[in-house]
């Protein structure tokens, strides 16, 4: 299957260049840490691929494919595409590889003693190179230095702006952080 027209057909001009940037940003990870680069491109590119799906289709997914939310998932709907883009990687595209579909599955919300590739990933979707946000020339220059530092920081930083914005947090999310925070 050619995924890149896939995702030109699925996906909004904006977040197709995002989803490039993101494979291109999990390869050069991918080399400096020693994680397969074959993975990390096919994760990095697949990673937003239900992004752009409507809240009704992601919603028939999760009911076809009989998946339960947690309560907080459920009313952060930015959280959906992280669960149903790996169920759809698994479902609708036959990908087998349970180290990308589980990279997929925790790119949002990042979890506890993630693998490697999930830490690649989480931190691509970081500093990709179409990526713009306040802290995103720390978060390059952390990424570079150590991937326990970078994730220290994107996680506080998502965890903060989160708290700023009155939502809640995902149970993962504190999860990953308070892992990170003993390794560091
Ligand atoms: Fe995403
Ligand atoms: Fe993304």
């Amino acid at each position: 299957m050619n995924y890149k027209e896939l995702l030109k057909q699925r996906l909004s001009e904006k977040r197709y260049v995002h989803s490039l940037a993101v494979a291109n940003e999990a390869v050069r990870l991918a080399v400096k840490y020693g994680c397969d680069e074959e993975k990390a491109y096919l994760a990095g590119l697949l990673h937003d691929v239900t992004k752009n799906t409507s809240r009704e289709e992601q919603l028939k997914m999760f009911n076809d494919f009989g998946i339960m939310l947690d309560d907080v998932s459920f009313a952060a709907e930015k959280l959906w595409h992280a669960i149903s883009g790996a169920a759809f990687c698994e479902k609708v595209l036959g990908i087998t590889d349970a180290e990308i579909l589980s990279a997929i599955r925790y790119h949002t919300t990042a979890k506890a003693d993630m693998t490697l590739l999930q830490k690649v990933l989480y931190l691509a979707d970081f500093t990709s190179a179409d990526r713009d946000y306040d802290d995103v020339d720390v978060m390059r220059s952390l990424v570079d230095i150590s991937m326990e530092k970078a994730l220290d920081y994107a996680l506080s930083y998502t965890i903060k702006d989160l708290v700023q914005q009155g939502r809640q947090i995902h149970p993962d999310t504190m999860e990953a952080y308070n892992f990170v925070k003993e390794k560091i």
